[in-house]
């Protein structure tokens, strides 16, 4: 739920965090993990990083010699991101802005960068091994993703996709008026994120079909938070219910409604995509 009616400070990065580990899929990060494993460096440019929890997740089934470029517009994000990284390494040195981390047996240089993407998805430098991005993709137009895909397929740069929404969100207990409000928030989902239109619940499917028609070789999989009595189910719902008051598709009465009924889970979608060229 990259876009969802929450904004992307550096708390509700933290509060999602547990449930975005917990989430990405294992098999399409061991895709990834194969295909670097003969290499003793990677460098790596990971897109709208927040606070570097992209880093924190797969920096153990990557080459253990690791250049980390974290892009985002946000400097909070950013500097947030710095601090979570010192606090999750073992040891950390700083040399002219760049921290270099020493995590397990990873040793680990990452640079940050705020730069706005919308207008030019290319933020990646040339000798980049792979590109990242997490919870992003749903908040891009299909336009952008295809002109993304297309500067990504032109030197053949692998990239690692996770946490890109899809359509699917069950709540159990179920609510007479779950489907209502579930496609009004979809429908808030495709508002403009600053990139056109978003792409919102359809992301990932235009994703993977754009990278396939670029020639690229895709390993897949669902990566779905599994909320149960948690403040981030507690959240999701806050945000989901104050999105379709903004769509004027429900009642306020209704969604009030919706809201008051208690929920033990909520699953909500999405998927991981690992491509590669060969
Ligand atoms: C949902 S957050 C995901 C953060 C991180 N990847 C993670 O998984 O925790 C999306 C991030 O993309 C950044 N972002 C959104 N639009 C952007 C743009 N046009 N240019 C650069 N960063 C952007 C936001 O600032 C935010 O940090």
């Amino acid at each position: 739920m990259g876009g969802a009616a929450m904004s992307f400070s550096p708390a509700w990065l933290a509060l999602r965090e547990p449930a975005d580990r917990a989430a990405r899929n294992k098999d399409v990060r061991a895709a990834c993990a194969s295909h670097f494993a003969k290499h003793e460096t990677i460098n790596i440019c990971d897109l709208g990083a927040g606070t570097g929890a992209s880093l924190r997740a797969l920096a153990n089934a990557l080459p253990a010699r690791q250049r980390w470029t974290l892009v985002d517009y946000n400097a909070e994000n950013l500097a947030a991101a710095r601090t979570a990284l010192t606090a999750w390494a073992d040891t950390t040195e700083t040399n002219d802005g760049i921290l270099i981390l020493r995590h397990g047996a990873r040793t680990i240089e990452v640079h940050t960068r705020r730069q706005d993407f919308a207008e030019n998805p290319q933020c990646w430098s040339a000798d980049t091994d792979l590109v990242t991005a997490s919870a992003l993709f749903d908040l891009a137009s299909q336009e952008w993703i295809e002109r993304f895909v297309a500067r990504l397929a032109a030197d053949e740069t692998p990239l690692l996709s996770m946490l890109t929404a899809n359509d699917v969100i069950v709540s159990n207990p179920a609510h007479a008026l779950d489907r209502a409000v579930v496609a009004a928030f979809h429908a808030h989902q495709t508002r403009d994120k600053g990139f056109g239109p978003s792409a919102g619940s359809a992301a990932a499917r235009l994703l993977e079909e754009s990278l396939r028609n670029a020639g690229y070789t895709l390993a897949v999989g669902d990566s779905p938070w599994e909320l149960s009595w948690s403040e981030l189910l507690q959240t999701t719902l806050d945000g989901m219910a104050h999105a379709v008051g903004e769509t004027n598709k429900v009642s306020a009465e209704d969604i009030a409604r919706w809201r008051a009924h208690e929920r033990e889970h909520l699953t909500v979608g999405h998927r991981d995509v690992f491509a590669r060229f060969i």
